[in-house]
């Protein structure tokens, strides 16, 4: 498997426990993005970003405080997944929309992004939203907890092929 880390930021723990689920599950390390040295991170290929949103569509705080620095590095030949927490009925058509913040930030440093989801009903104007699909994994814990283990169980899965 490629040299893989799991890069999170959460307020309230819920992205972090996704965070945390994940990369045990593949066996990398998860690390806080409010304890992290962008230094650290050129030697991994494959970067597994997670934030939640807060605000109306804005990046959890300390990826807004991390973001400045991670944007400078460049993301040539490296592969990024982003996953996320939302409420898709408090806030429909901000849903996830951090993701897309992460996405806009990657692609211009150079990455290739994968692991986009399909968007299974939703109908909100999120910019996590691009061509038909998430750009990552949406995950509602405030409004379906229910299904947030086996929707990351799927993502991890799919994701493997291309780790
Ligand atoms: C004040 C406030 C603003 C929020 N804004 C959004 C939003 O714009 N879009 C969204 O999908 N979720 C929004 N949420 C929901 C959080 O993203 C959600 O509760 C998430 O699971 C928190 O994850 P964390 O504990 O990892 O920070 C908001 C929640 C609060 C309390």
């Amino acid at each position: 498997m490629k040299k893989s880390i799991v890069l999170y930021g959460s307020t309230t723990g819920a992205t972090k426990e996704v965070a945390e689920t994940i990369a045990e599950a593949l066996q990398i390390p998860a690390v806080d993005v409010a304890q992290c040295d962008v230094r650290d991170l050129g030697s991994y290929e494959v970067l597994l970003l997670g934030s939640s949103t807060w605000g109306s569509g804005e990046l959890q705080d300390d990826w807004a405080t991390f973001l400045p620095a991670f944007e400078k590095l460049s993301l040539k030949g490296k592969k990024v997944a982003l996953f996320g927490t939302g409420d898709q009925e408090g806030f429909s058509d901000t849903f996830v929309e951090a993701l897309g913040v992460l996405y806009d930030a990657v692609i211009r440093a150079g990455a290739e992004v994968i692991g986009s989801c399909p968007v299974d009903g939703y109908t909100g104007r999120s910019l996590a939203v691009r061509n038909g699909s998430f750009v990552g994994l949406p995950l509602d814990d405030d409004n379906q907890p229910e299904a947030t283990a086996e929707r990351v169980k799927g993502w991890i899965d799919r994701l493997r092929t291309e780790l």
